[in-house]
């Protein structure tokens, strides 16, 4: 399972790479906007940073103006992946640019038959936002389940990015369900390696080796 981080920091990208946990990242037009910089410059940075794929969303709504900014993004570097909304437009356009050879990921599906479209137009990810559900008491994980058995049934090579984690339950589950990847916030990030029993349990061992040592 590749974990990603959902974040336009570049502080918190560098945090997550030292820790071993950054296998890309995702941005979207509200994680930029909280950055306070040149968005442009921003992404070229991100895309220099990492080795891994990076997913770059275009604000155009309709299917040429998305396609006219997903190929000036996918310019930016090899690793770049266009983020696309989950509309009729935003499902053209995937047409389009997969034909091109330009890598997508179709963002905001919240149902599983978005998902499979998605992959049906060529999609390289999906990214089903599970937190979002859940807050609107939905069971968010079950569309990855579900999204995770259609393309196993289809044999559709679309990867499934769970998004819109809030808490290292949703890593947990996104895993148990067979998902291809989490993206997951810095916070989230940090949580991940963390339980207060190995922290007593580490204290309790020097503790003790001290004892020995007195
Ligand atoms: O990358 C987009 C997604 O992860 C958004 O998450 O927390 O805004 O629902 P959130």
């Amino acid at each position: 399972m590749k974990f990603f981080i959902d974040t336009a920091n570049i502080d918190e990208i560098k945090k997550g790479m030292e820790m071993g946990l950054v296998d890309g990242v995702t941005t979207n037009p509200s994680l930029l906007a909280k950055e306070k910089k040149d968005p442009q410059a921003v992404l070229q940075e991100i895309l220099r940073t990492v080795p891994g794929p990076v997913s770059l969303e275009v604000i155009s709504t309709a299917s040429d103006g998305m396609c006219e900014e997903a190929r000036k993004l996918a310019s930016l570097g090899d690793n770049a992946v266009i983020k696309i909304p989950m509309t009729e437009e935003g499902i053209k356009a995937v047409r389009t640019l997969t034909n091109e050879g330009i890598k997508t990921n179709v963002t905001l599906i919240f149902q599983p038959i978005q998902a499979l479209i998605a992959a049906k137009a060529g999609a390289t990810y999906v990214s089903p936002f599970i937190g979002r559900l859940d807050d609107i008491s939905q069971r968010g994980m079950d569309i990855v389940d579900d999204t995770c058995r259609i393309f196993f049934n289809y044999g559709f090579e679309t990867e499934i990015i769970v998004a819109s984690i809030r808490n290292p339950v949703h890593v947990l589950d996104a895993a148990l369900v067979g998902a291809d990847i989490a993206t997951i916030p810095f916070n989230v990030l940090k949580q991940l390696m963390n339980h207060p029993l190995t922290d007593i349990g580490l204290e309790r061992f020097l503790k003790d080796w001290q004892g020995i040592k007195g």
